[in-house]
């Protein structure tokens, strides 16, 4: 029977088989996933893990103080925080193309991961030995859609499946491997995982990096950020958050349109919203959100936010879209 517990005393047997009495490193991006892989692999080898959270500089407004303070509260793991801003925002300066976004993201995260291992280990003193395990939270799908799963297509390498760099010096531990996103959140709340990280919408691992169509700088990464926690705000006050999978707010920064406000022109940025309806992500449909919250989001956006001066909607399904731009 499938069932929370059951699942949690498996994966806990299996990674305390796995990895023994070393040492292991999970990275934290304040999404469910990885917080529910952490939670589980501190309740299997408690004081072995140590957490990485890297502020690459791609987050949303706010989420680096919700890993901090939420999550860090209800499990009591050892967190580390690394800034790291500068050297993402430099490994991807003049990249516009999606998979190499991906690749050199997941290539970043994984430099921040070993030099994050060697100061565990330093910090251990003497005693301090190597840091072998590395903690994902890979689920079945990304399995599937990064062309790990029987029959599938490579559609995007999703960082934490595809894009691993080829000389990786640990090894994974993927507890979340076989589930789906429903089994997660059962998983995490049986864990004690806040339910704001559980009921959180999905969030790629690329970040904002992924959702702006064009090159990343930091004045776009601005932008969008601001276009973003508009858009969500919103979509909360209006009660609407579980009623959608999740909702990319994409800046199109190689688009410019004509527009007019106050009593000039101007020459923006369009933002589009890409509010879907899903159970697992694999497929998806445009959500028929309310016209009025649009409406509000849209003048929002276009009063608030500098360069944008246009809100479009996507209405298309997946497939043949995907959820996410890039
Ligand atoms: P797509 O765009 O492929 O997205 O329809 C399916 C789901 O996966 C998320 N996504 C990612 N998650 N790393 C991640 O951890 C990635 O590179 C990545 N790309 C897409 C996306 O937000 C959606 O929930």
């Amino acid at each position: 029977d499938w069932t929370a517990d059951n699942v949690i005393a498996d994966q806990v047997a299996a990674i305390r088989a796995q990895v023994g009495d070393a040492r292991v490193i999970c990275g934290l991006s304040g999404g469910v996933d990885s917080s529910v892989a952490a939670a589980l692999v501190q309740r299997a080898v408690g004081e072995q893990l140590t957490c990485v959270f890297v502020d690459h500089g791609l987050l949303r407004e706010g989420e680096a103080e919700q890993v901090e303070q939420d999550f860090v509260a209800a499990t009591g793991v050892q967190l580390k925080v690394v800034d790291a801003r500068e050297q993402f925002l430099d490994a991807l300066a003049g990249v516009s193309d999606p998979e190499t976004k991906r690749k050199i993201i997941g290539r970043e995260f994984i430099r921040v991961f070993e030099a994050a291992a060697r100061e565990v280990v330093e910090e251990a003193g003497e005693h301090g030995e190597e840091v072998k395990f590395l903690v994902q939270g890979t689920l079945y799908p990304d399995v599937v859609e990064s062309g790990g799963g029987e029959g599938a297509a490579n559609i995007k390498s999703h960082h934490n499946v595809g894009g691993l760099p080829d000389d990786l010096q640990f090894q994974l531990v993927e507890p979340l491997r076989t589930l789906f996103k429903d089994e997660v959140r059962a998983v995490g709340l049986e864990l004690g995982v806040p339910e704001e990280i559980v009921w959180r919408q999905p969030f790629p691992g690329p970040g904002l990096g992924i959702r702006i169509v064009g090159d990343v700088t930091a004045e776009r990464l601005e932008t969008l950020r601001k276009a973003d926690a508009i858009a969500r705000a919103e979509l909360t006050k209006a009660g609407l958050d579980r009623e959608i999978w999740q909702c990319p707010v994409v800046l199109l920064a190689d688009v410019r349109s004509v527009g007019v406000q106050g009593d000039g022109r101007t020459y923006g940025h369009p933002i589009v919203l890409r509010p879907v309806s899903s159970e697992d992500a694999m497929t998806a449909d445009w959500t028929r959100l309310p016209y009025d919250v649009l409406s509000i989001i849209s003048t929002r956006i276009t009063n608030e936010v500098a360069d944008v001066n246009r809100v479009v909607l996507d209405v298309t399904s997946k497939p043949p879209g995907t959820i996410e731009w890039e």
